[in-house]
């Protein structure tokens, strides 16, 4: 039998691709200032706290703290505006089905998000009674990659961070993993999660019992 007795899934391009409209909330807004930002620069943003993120978009230009806020806000009034349409449609292929199956097999489910929009989202997809507990970006004060959100979901799950998987498709989230003690799973390229124990392109047509025998 596995000894993994719970689950614990990043949010934001795991579950459900909102990862491209938080993209495209930091792009307008440097769009607006004129700072240098893409798609790739976006990668090192993944899974990173919405200050962090402004601060690496940044990259050592010192503003004052009333400027800072107002960014982080108005990047957030994008993503907020940009979330408006998600549905229950929007769930990543093969995110929907896992839950399900990891409901049926009894073990414990938990999303563990930097995001402080994450109960919009999840209210969004309507995957609220499929998940036992959400920690996201008002639960703890130091974001991935330190493991401390992790330990938070786990803690609400009642589960050792070695009796849980997380899920995770930024290099920030697998880090964070690895500090907690917790077994791993990468979704997207090796360079981005090839730390994790397991790498998969994405939950597509993955099964429970697949997930538990890959990670042994
Ligand atoms: C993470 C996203 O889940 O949440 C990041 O991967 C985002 O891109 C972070 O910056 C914080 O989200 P929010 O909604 O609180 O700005
Ligand atoms: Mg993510």
């Amino acid at each position: 039998m596995s000894s993994i007795k719970g689950f614990i899934f990043d949010l934001d391009g795991v579950l459900v691709d909102t990862a491209e409209y938080h993209y495209r909330g930091w792009q307008r807004l440097a769009d607006e200032e004129g700072f240098p930002f893409d798609r790739k620069a976006n990668e090192a943003l993944r899974g990173i706290s919405r200050r962090e993120s402004l601060l690496l978009i940044l990259n050592g230009r010192i503003l004052p703290e009333e400027k800072i806020q107002e960014m982080m806000e108005r990047k957030n009034r994008y993503y907020v505006e940009y979330i408006q349409q998600v549905s229950p449609d929007d769930m990543l292929p093969g995110a929907l089905d896992l839950l399900h199956e990891i409901r049926q097999a009894c073990l414990k489910c938990a999303i563990g998000s930097a995001s402080k929009n994450t109960c919009t989202v999840v209210e969004k997809l309507g995957i609220a009674h499929l998940v036992d507990a959400i920690s996201d970006g008002y639960s703890v004060t130091n974001p991935k990659p330190a493991p401390d959100l992790f330990l938070h979901a786990a803690g609400q799950l009642g589960l050792p961070p070695g009796e849980c998987v997380v899920v995770e498709d930024a290099a920030a989230g697998i880090e964070a993993a690895i500090a907690g003690g917790f077994r791993s799973i990468g979704l997207g390229p090796i360079e981005r999660v090839g730390t994790a124990e397991v790498v998969y392109p994405s939950l597509d047509g993955l099964l429970l019992a697949k997930i538990l025998t890959d990670l042994g």
